[in-house]
């Protein structure tokens, strides 16, 4: 049977996207000027048009039109779901974390903002001010859960995550690292089974090996994050222990899960009695829209354990994170106690100091406004140069962008060639168990652009380029 003439103008179409006659984001012609182009129907044209819609190459957007998907085409490929272990860390994590101190490197790599965007000079005052006042303070223990004035500021910050926390619900951790882990522990017993995104923030995946959990991972979305019916399919057919997912700006995607989606997880794993560990580190750094609520905001059964930290908006250095655990609160604050006993005791006291003066917001605004910039033109430098068939994500907040490369480029061995001239990137290895990710990168754009930056990235180009041949 004769293919319909709808299907052989999709068809067609698909080819021209994919050739980059129509970039990611790009609006392809209207409806109208397709039929009178192609000298066929406006009802033919809109068969194809929704043909298209279905295989997740184009968008419409209401009184816009029809705009091509910016999305990482890979990802409904892998659905099918399976127990995974983490053999052995990729040593390009460690190493990359170590090039992150060295001054000379581009740092694309590590997912740490340039100490422009820190309010470092707030600190330093508030920690001269401390030491010179009462220089006392370092020699006391500030123990489990905390610094009540920190976790009385952290309550009123907790507030635009849609969360009425009381201060004595809180523990201060050290970062977001420390909270992740005692979720974790609170949560499960080496063996058992956890759901995790895919791709997701490498630290969690040492955090699975480390604690000897398996992990069904469950694919991420780069627009709409976590892949809801995959994960009911997994805590149907496994005894999933907990759900970690970052609903907020997800590492490495940026991927943001509407309110819907936030309450559809929270009663699918209400009714699977699954914990969800929720991380909100890039929570604050939204861009445009209001801030969605937290999936903790919205817990009236304290199912979920909420953890974030200042790492990405004021002193990675510092160590500050905390944790609200709900039900589990007791086992964690015996776990803080034991593991650490006491959080350093300046730290918190400067980052209450920072959070009382009021600068935070003001120093939120500005830092977001940097970022949406530095967004636009590592995105239009990454257009001009590199080859057609890279796809990115288009982040609402954080500072974190993912890139498809064309299949046959190994970011790995771009990873490499890169490092050698001084360009730090992350590859995509890093971000799952299960190395699906060969040809992406994560790419943090909370650098100082100018013309360094730019020159990095179409040297990027050049190396990609040298692979292809
Ligand atoms: C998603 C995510 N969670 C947790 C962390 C760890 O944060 P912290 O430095 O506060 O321990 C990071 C750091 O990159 C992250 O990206």
């Amino acid at each position: 049977m004769d293919q319909p003439l709808y299907e052989k103008i999709a068809d067609q179409i698909e080819q021209n996207i994919k050739e980059g006659m129509f970039i990611p984001g790009s609006k392809i012609p209207s409806v109208r000027k397709s039929s009178k182009q192609l000298a066929v129907s406006v009802a033919t044209v809109l068969q194809a048009y929704g043909l298209l819609e279905d295989r997740g190459i184009i968008k419409a957007r209401p009184q816009k039109g029809y705009f091509v998907q910016e999305q990482v085409t890979s990802y409904a490929e892998s659905t099918t779901l399976e127990v995974n272990t983490l053999e052995a860390i990729p040593a390009v994590v460690t190493d990359l974390l170590y090039a992150s101190q060295n001054p000379d490197i581009t740092q694309f790599g590590a997912a740490i903002p340039d100490t422009q965007f820190l309010p470092i000079r707030q600190l330093q005052r508030s920690v001269g001010r401390l030491m010179r006042l009462k220089p006392e303070i370092c020699a006391a223990y500030e123990f489990v859960p905390g610094s009540l004035n920190l976790r009385r500021q952290i309550a009123i910050r907790m507030l635009d995550a849609g969360y009425h926390a009381q201060p004595d619900e809180i523990v201060i951790t050290l970062g977001c690292q420390n909270a992740l882990m005692h979720a974790l522990q609170a949560t499960t017993q080496p063996g058992d089974i956890i759901a995790i995104e895919t791709p997701t923030y490498h630290g969690l995946l040492q955090a699975v090996n480390l604690l000897k959990l398996k992990a069904i991972e469950i694919p991420c979305h780069i627009e709409t994050g976590l892949d809801l019916d995959a994960l009911e399919q997994a805590i149907s057919e496994w005894p999933v222990k907990a759900c970690v997912v970052t609903p907020s700006h997800q590492n490495p995607t940026g991927s943001v899960m509407d309110l819907e989606s936030r309450k559809r997880l929270l009663k699918m794993c209400k009714t699977g009695k699954v914990p969800i560990i929720e991380d909100d580190v890039y929570g604050e750094l939204n861009y445009h829209e209001q801030r969605i609520p937290s999936i903790k905001s919205l817990d009236g059964a304290s199912n979920v354990i909420y953890c974030s930290s200042f790492s990405k908006s004021i002193a990675p250095g510092f160590r500050i994170g905390w944790i609200i655990a709900g039900k589990h609160q007791q086992e964690i604050e015996q776990l803080a106690y034991v593991q650490s006993l006491a959080i350093p005791t300046l730290n918190q006291k400067a980052i209450a100091s920072f959070l009382e003066n009021g600068a935070y917001d003001r120093h939120l605004r500005k830092t977001r406004q940097i970022y949406a910039a530095n967004l636009q033109q590592i995105q239009q430098a990454i257009l001009q140069h590199f080859p057609i068939g890279t796809f990115t994500s288009m982040p609402k907040g954080g500072f974190l962008l993912w890139i498809e490369l064309p299949k046959s480029i190994n970011a790995l061995t771009l990873y490499e060639l890169a490092l050698k001239q001084g360009i730090g990137t992350m590859p995509g290895v890093a971000f799952d168990l299960s190395q699906s990710f060969t040809h992406h990168l994560r790419m943090n754009y909370a650098i100082n652009w100018d013309k360094s930056t730019y020159n990095a990235i179409r040297q990027l180009g050049q190396l990609i380029e040298n692979i292809m041949k």
